[in-house]
C-alpha cells in the first residue's frame, strides 16, 4: 500500500492528488484576510460544509460562488493556484491539512478557520467504504486491514488522532471555530446559523431554513450525480451517526476507545466528540 502514498513531512497523501510541487506552491500561496478556511480530516463531512458555506455566500452576494473543480486546497493541478488568484472574495479554502501544514499566509492575514470534526469510528467506516466503493481508487482486502492502517495513521492525510491533537491546540484561537458533524446532523438549522454568524454573514431566519433544507443528506444525495458526477453517490453514502456499529468488532471498539482516551480525553475536543 505504501506505493499509493506520497509522504511529505511524515504524512502520507494520495499519490494521485498531492505532489512535492503542490507543497512548494502552498509555501508561497497568498491567502486573503477574507478567505474562508474549512478544515477537516477526510470523511468528516467536508463536502457538506463546503455546500453550506457556498450557499451562504450565494445568499449574501446574490452571485454563484466560484471554486476550483478540486476544492481541496492541496489537491489538483498546480495551475489552479494561478486561477484562484483571480477568484472573487470570499474564496473557500477547503483542506484536510494539519494546522501546522497550512500555508503561513493564512495566519499572517488572519483568515477565519472553521474546523469540522466527526467521531473517529464513523470517520474510519466512511473512509473504508469510500476506498472500497469507488472504482478508481485503491481498495483494501478487508475492513480489518483498513482498521489496522487507520489506527497506524497509514492512510491518506495520516492519522486522525494526530490531526485532532494538532488542531485541538488551537481550539481557543480567536480566528478558529470548531463544529461537529454530529451537532450538524442533530440540528442542521442551528449549525448553519452558527456558521453564518462566525463568518459575519447576515441572513434572515427564512434564508437559514432554506439553506438547511437544501443541505440535508437526502437533498444532497439526490443531487449528488449532478453536483459531483459518478463519484457523487459514493461520497454521499449513508450520512448517519453510529454506522461504525455495523463493522467494528468489540476488540476494535475497545482499541479505538483506548486510543481516543490516550489522545483526546481531558481536552475540550475530547469532551465534545461524542459517538
Ligand atoms: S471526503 O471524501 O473526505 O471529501 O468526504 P467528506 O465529504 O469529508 O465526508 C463524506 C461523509 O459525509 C457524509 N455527508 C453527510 N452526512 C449528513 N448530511 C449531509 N448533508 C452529508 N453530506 C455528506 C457522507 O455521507 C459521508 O459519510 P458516510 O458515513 O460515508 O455516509
Amino acid at each position: 500500500l505504501s506505493r499509493l502514498f506520497f509522504t511529505y513531512q511524515g504524512i502520507p497523501y494520495p499519490v494521485t492528488m498531492c505532489t512535492a510541487e503542490t507543497f512548494q506552491a502552498l509555501d508561497t500561496f497568498e491567502a486573503r484576510s477574507d478567505d474562508i478556511v474549512l478544515a477537516s480530516y477526510p470523511k468528516c463531512g467536508s463536502n457538506w460544509l463546503l455546500h453550506i458555506v457556498s450557499e451562504l455566500i450565494i445568499a449574501v452576494s446574490k452571485k454563484k460562488h466560484e471554486h476550483p473543480e478540486f476544492p481541496v486546497l492541496e489537491c489538483g493541478d498546480l495551475e489552479k493556484y494561478q486561477r484562484m488568484k483571480k477568484f472573487p472574495s470570499p474564496r473557500i479554502l477547503a483542506t484536510h491539512l494539519h494546522y501546522d501544514k497550512l500555508p503561513k499566509s493564512i495566519f499572517k492575514n488572519n483568515a477565519k478557520i472553521l474546523v469540522l470534526f466527526r467521531n473517529p469510528k464513523d470517520t474510519a467506516v466512511s473512509f473504508f467504504h469510500f476506498h472500497n466503493d469507488v472504482p478508481d481508487i485503491p481498495s483494501y482486502s478487508s475492513w480489518d486491514e483498513f482498521f489496522r492502517q487507520f489506527m497506524e495513521g497509514q492512510v491518506s492525510w495520516g492519522s486522525y488522532f494526530d490531526f485532532a491533537m494538532n488542531w485541538n491546540k488551537h481550539i481557543d484561537d480567536a480566528n478558529v471555530k470548531f463544529i461537529l458533524y454530529e451537532d450538524l446532523k442533530v440540528n442542521l438549522a442551528s449549525g448553519v446559523k452558527q456558521i453564518a454568524e462566525f463568518f459575519d454573514f447576515s441572513l434572515t431566519g427564512e434564508q437559514i431554513e432554506t439553506i438547511s433544507a437544501q443541505s440535508t443528506f437526502q437533498a444532497m444525495r439526490a443531487r449528488s450525480q449532478e453536483t459531483h458526477g459518478a463519484v457523487g453517490p459514493f461520497l454521499f453514502r449513508k450520512g448517519e451517526i453510529g454506522d461504525w456499529r455495523n463493522l467494528f468488532s468489540e476488540t476494535q471498539n475497545q482499541e479505538m476507545d483506548e486510543k481516543f482516551k490516550e489522545c483526546l480525553v481531558g481536552t475540550c475536543l475530547g469532551a465534545k466528540l461524542k459517538y
